[in-house]
């Protein structure tokens, strides 16, 4: 197959960004990027370098000298039909679906040097075309000719039932309180931070999920994907 083009999906965390766009990467056979497991692997290296300050805060200077130690790479699971990422060689899908890494990919994320390494290496990943990425910055500063954008969003009461019932399945020890505090803070992080804050591209398509099942979305941002490139 030879992609002509890439689908750019910003938004809030838990908006359902990565189940639409695994949905779509299978459909449309594109190579789905979760970004935010990009920024979530390095907090997992910082937390388990012990790279963190007397808070337990990530520690920028130290991190940034650790930088080219750090691998992040993506491998297609056949099982799972969807692409998992990996630090240094070690499959880690397991490890980073928590709050506490949530919370410190967040601070990573803020880091200047974080977001360079891994942003250069979303955009090389991006030249070679038929790939949907999810994120934050995707659409404005990733792949900003992506040929499609959209721009998700969901009721925030939905999302952080949503985020809780999907750690609830994980066996994980959490309250829909909690769950709650963590999305407002992270949400207010998200779009406040100086580097490449969250924020609609201007030629992004607002896409509100919070009515729709699956499919329906699938069908809609297929049906916008007609409009723009001609061989879907
Ligand atoms: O989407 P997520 O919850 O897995 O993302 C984890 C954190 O990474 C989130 O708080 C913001 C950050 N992030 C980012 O700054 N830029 C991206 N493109 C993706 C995620």
């Amino acid at each position: 197959l030879n992609f002509r083009y890439n689908i750019a999906i910003d938004g809030f965390s838990s908006c359902g960004k990565s189940t639409l766009a695994k949905a779509l990467a299978k459909r449309l056979r594109l190579r789905y990027i979760d970004t935010g497991a990009m920024y979530r692997a390095i907090a997992l290296f910082a937390c388990r370098e012990g790279l963190l300050d007397e808070n337990n805060q990530p520690d920028e200077l130290r991190l940034k000298k650790r930088l080219n130690d750090i691998d992040v790479d993506f491998v297609f699971n056949p099982v799972t039909q969807t692409s998992e990422v990996y630090l240094n060689g070690e499959p880690i899908e397991t490890h980073i679906r928590n709050l506490e890494i949530g919370s410190l990919a967040s601070e990573v994320s803020k880091f200047r040097s974080v977001r360079d390494k891994l942003q250069s290496l979303q955009k090389q990943i991006a030249s070679a075309k038929g790939v949907i990425m999810d994120g934050r910055d995707i659409g404005t500063v990733v792949i900003p000719d992506a040929e499609l954008k959209l721009f998700m969003t969901a009721d925030p009461e939905i999302r952080a039932t949503r985020r809780y019932l999907e750690l609830k399945e994980k066996g994980k020890d959490v309250t829909l309180e909690a769950v709650k505090i963590q999305q407002a803070k992270r949400d207010y992080q998200d779009v406040n931070r100086e580097e490449d804050p969250l924020k609609q591209a201007e030629d992004a398509i607002v896409f509100d999920n919070s009515d729709m099942s699956e499919e329906e979305q699938l069908q809609q941002v297929i049906a916008m994907l007609q409009r723009v490139v001609q061989e879907v």
